[in-house]
């Protein structure tokens, strides 16, 4: 072999090594991998629930919604599981305030608006409307939902029972809400306020 062929051997093999660096710094620039913004692993956390009673309240809860719930709701069972209020509560219309206020129409009436009652500045606070979802929140638990508030009840943790009693409360009512249906319970959202 003489050195001419040497050279020609020597000059393939820088080439072919000149070739792959070239390559390999344009793929780097092409496929670099973006630098996260914080160094490290981001590990996603579901966050808490504000409210701790609420949560530790409810972990058969977190079963159905409201609106699903109410779609097999009973008034008439509903009547009868709202003992537990009357005893602050009256349900018909025109019916005196006691320790709580008047409850007929709250179903999708603003919150805390029953004229001559005088509410909490937590549920004054609140605002918008009584919707099915609000009420079954306050009623499992008044202190989580308004914290601060006068109704010293400890919560109604069974969700068909919520259900029952916000059918009931919906029909003590000049114009009750539709209840949302068992087909379209799951995509249902709350009962529009009353005009
Ligand atoms: C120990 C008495 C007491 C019991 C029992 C009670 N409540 Fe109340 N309720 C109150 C008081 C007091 C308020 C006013 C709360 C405030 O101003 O913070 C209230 C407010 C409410 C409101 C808001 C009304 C509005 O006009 O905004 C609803 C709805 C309600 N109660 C439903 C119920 C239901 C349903 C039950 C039974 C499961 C119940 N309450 C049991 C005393 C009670």
């Amino acid at each position: 072999m003489d050195s001419f062929e040497l050279n020609k051997i020597l000059g393939a093999v820088l080439f072919t090594c000149m070739l792959t660096l070239a390559l390999n710094i344009t793929a780097g620039a092409v496929f670099a991998p973006p630098k996260p913004e914080k160094p490290g692993y981001e590990i996603a956390v579901p966050e808490q629930e504000a409210g701790g009673g609420a949560k530790e309240a409810a972990p058969e809860e977190a079963e159905k919604p409201i609106a699903v719930l109410l779609a097999s709701a009973d008034p008439k069972r509903g009547a009868t599981a709202a003992k537990k209020c009357a005893a602050c509560h009256t349900f018909g219309k025109g019916e005196p305030n006691r320790v709580g206020p008047n409850l007929y129409g709250v179903v999708g009436r603003a919150k805390a608006s029953t004229p001559g009652f005088s509410y909490s500045d937590a549920l004054k606070s609140k605002g918008g409307t009584w919707t099915f979802e609000d009420l079954s929140a306050f009623i499992a638990n008044p202190k989580a939902f308004a914290p601060g508030t006068k109704m010293s009840y400890a919560g109604d943790r069974r969700g068909s029972d919520r259900a029952d009693i916000i059918a009931f409360l919906n029909q003590n009512s000049d114009n009750p809400q539709p209840l949302p249906q068992a087909a379209e319970g799951a995509g249902a959202q709350q009962g529009k306020p009353a005009q």
